[in-house]
């Protein structure tokens, strides 16, 4: 970071659950192998955002890179990337394992990596960007737009909170009840980190940081405070 002004916003600081923790690592990874279907997500995404085999695709907060391995079955190469080394270092000995050839891993952030090649077809993100204060989301979203072709895809999908809510302390308590059933203890008290200590913003402001980064909001899709935008340079 020594190459930024005194004022440039430290993104290799954790906020919240501490991803260079190596124990935390491993059980994030095994977390979401568990709760999540990363195959049908990079279907999905293949589907949606038309990803063809030519496709350069970036990926931002790729943690344990089980997305980025998905991805570059069907493009011709991924860059992935993180602001924990030890996340990337996990990844690419995932990748290595898997004999993976077309995935670069980098330690950097929305806010530090920098493309000298060409610039992306795609730039997707899953559950990172809320790591970032708001202001420095819209930076963040600013260089995305700038990394990407004319006509780009971008996918963004975080936790974001519903505006339209009577009652915050209801609805944060029913959150953390109804995950200690489903997702179990651990998943839970994440979560109420995250709520705490992470910077997830409101359904309005997402939208608008995205329209002012220069995004032309494609579809928006919201389940419960789950997120997902695809948006078009
Ligand atoms: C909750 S994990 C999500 C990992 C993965 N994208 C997924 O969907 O499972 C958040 C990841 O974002 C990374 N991260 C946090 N701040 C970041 C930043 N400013 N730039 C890039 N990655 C960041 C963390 O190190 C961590 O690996």
């Amino acid at each position: 970071m020594s190459q930024y002004p005194q004022w440039y916003y430290n993104e290799f600081k954790q906020t919240g659950v501490d991803y260079t923790n190596s124990e935390e690592i491993k059980a994030y990874d095994l977390h979401m192998q568990k709760l999540r279907d990363i195959e049908s997500e990079s279907k999905w995404l293949r589907e949606n955002l038309k990803i063809k085999d030519t496709d350069l695709i970036l990926e931002i907060g790729t943690g344990t890179g089980e997305l980025a391995l998905k991805l570059s079955v069907y493009c011709r190469k991924v860059v992935a990337i993180d602001v924990s080394k030890k996340m990337v270092d996990f990844a690419k000995m995932k990748a290595e394992s898997q004999k993976k050839t077309n995935i670069h891993f980098c330690n950097a952030g929305f806010l530090t990596y920098e493309n000298y090649g060409e610039p992306f077809d795609v730039i997707v993100t899953q559950l990172a960007l809320h790591h970032l204060p708001d202001y420095w989301k819209m930076i963040a979203l600013k260089r995305i737009y700038g990394m990407l072709k004319e006509g780009g895809k971008f996918y963004l999908r975080d936790v974001v909170f519903p505006s339209l809510v009577r009652n915050y302390d209801i609805y944060f308590d029913k959150i953390i009840t109804d995950l200690k059933i489903s997702a179990g203890d651990e998943i839970a008290e994440e979560t109420e980190i995250h709520i705490r200590e992470e910077f997830s913003t409101l359904d309005w402001i997402m939208e608008g940081l995205l329209k002012s980064a220069g995004f032309c909001i494609e579809s928006v899709e919201y389940d419960g405070f789950m997120a997902g935008y695809i948006c078009k340079k």
